[in-house]
């Protein structure tokens, strides 16, 4: 039994109620956060919650919502659904109005939706990815819960064989369309710098200290997507999938030599010493 806690209240996740004219139901108005819990600790908490705070302020919800108390009931909702580890969901929308408007209602009751899903980190060995054109809005940096343009992508990277899909606007790479993108080309480690066509992720920020704590000289800059049959290894990155490497492109090319080079393991050794230990 799943446990959630919707606006305070814990209890199963079959049992929780929404209104239908709440706005994250209605129009997407909403942000989210999907954090790991591994070994009884919340993996990245203050960077989460930095972010989700400047998603709130982006969309102009940041004053109604106490995030302090978002936070503890995250804590009450762990301990309550006695998970060791497992994979959290956090969501915040502008709430239910009395009818449907796009303008913003007067009062904003925000509804707060939190999950505890059993979950346990795993290593992803090499993957195909496929490329996509990057079919999504001008807000990325966002981590908005509007996201069917998302589904769009990862339902058809999924039914060609592809664990994602590498995203391109006008022949630049951005992410993928469920982590970000990167890749290590002649030692270095490359991904596009932040901006607002992509989400500052909270994997990528991690992997990017540790890459240079290990020698890659660390490059945020604009890739041209042609540039990824030639990398050495592309990479996608996220809190629930960890450090992913793509070894291959959908339907038919080979990055690399086609397999996963010994930088990578360590790279990844390193990742999964942070994601475990115990502070
Ligand atoms: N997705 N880019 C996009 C578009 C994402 O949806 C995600 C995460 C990331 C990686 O962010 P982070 O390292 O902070 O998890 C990048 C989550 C896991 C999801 O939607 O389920």
């Amino acid at each position: 039994m799943t446990l959630c806690c919707l606006n305070g209240v814990i209890g199963p996740v079959s049992e929780a109620r929404i209104s239908p004219l709440d706005r994250g139901f209605l129009f997407g108005d909403g942000v989210y956060e999907v954090l790991a819990h591994v070994d009884g600790v919340t993996r990245a908490k203050q960077l989460h919650r930095d972010r989700l705070e400047k998603s709130l302020t982006a969309i102009g919800l940041s004053a109604s919502v106490s995030l302090d108390t978002v936070f503890s009931d995250m804590d009450r909702l762990l301990a309550a659904s006695g998970l060791q580890s497992a994979k959290l969901y956090l969501q915040i929308t502008r709430g239910p109005a009395a009818e449907r408007d796009h303008r913003f209602p007067r009062a904003v009751d925000p509804t707060v939706f939190l999950m505890a899903s059993p979950w346990s980190p795993s290593v992803l060995g090499p993957q195909a990815a496929m490329i996509a054109p990057d079919i999504r809005w001008h807000r990325n940096h966002i981590k908005s819960i509007s996201l069917l343009a998302n589904v769009l992508i990862q339902q058809q990277a999924s039914e060609a064989g592809a664990i994602d899909a590498l995203l391109h606007r006008d022949g630049w790479l951005t992410e993928a369309s469920t982590s970000n993108a990167f890749v290590f080309q002649d030692g270095a480690l490359l991904t596009p710098p932040l901006s607002e066509q992509l989400l500052p992720g909270i994997t990528r920020h991690l992997v990017l200290d540790l890459a240079a704590a290990q020698g890659f000289s660390v490059i945020e800059t604009e890739i041209a997507i042609d540039q990824l049959p030639r990398a050495d290894l592309v990479m996608i990155t996220s809190s629930t999938r960890g450090l992913v490497p793509i070894t291959r492109l959908i339907p038919d090319q080979i990055i690399g030599r086609g397999h996963v080079p010994d930088y990578f393991e360590t790279l990844q050794s390193a990742y999964q010493r942070v994601l475990h230990a115990h502070p």
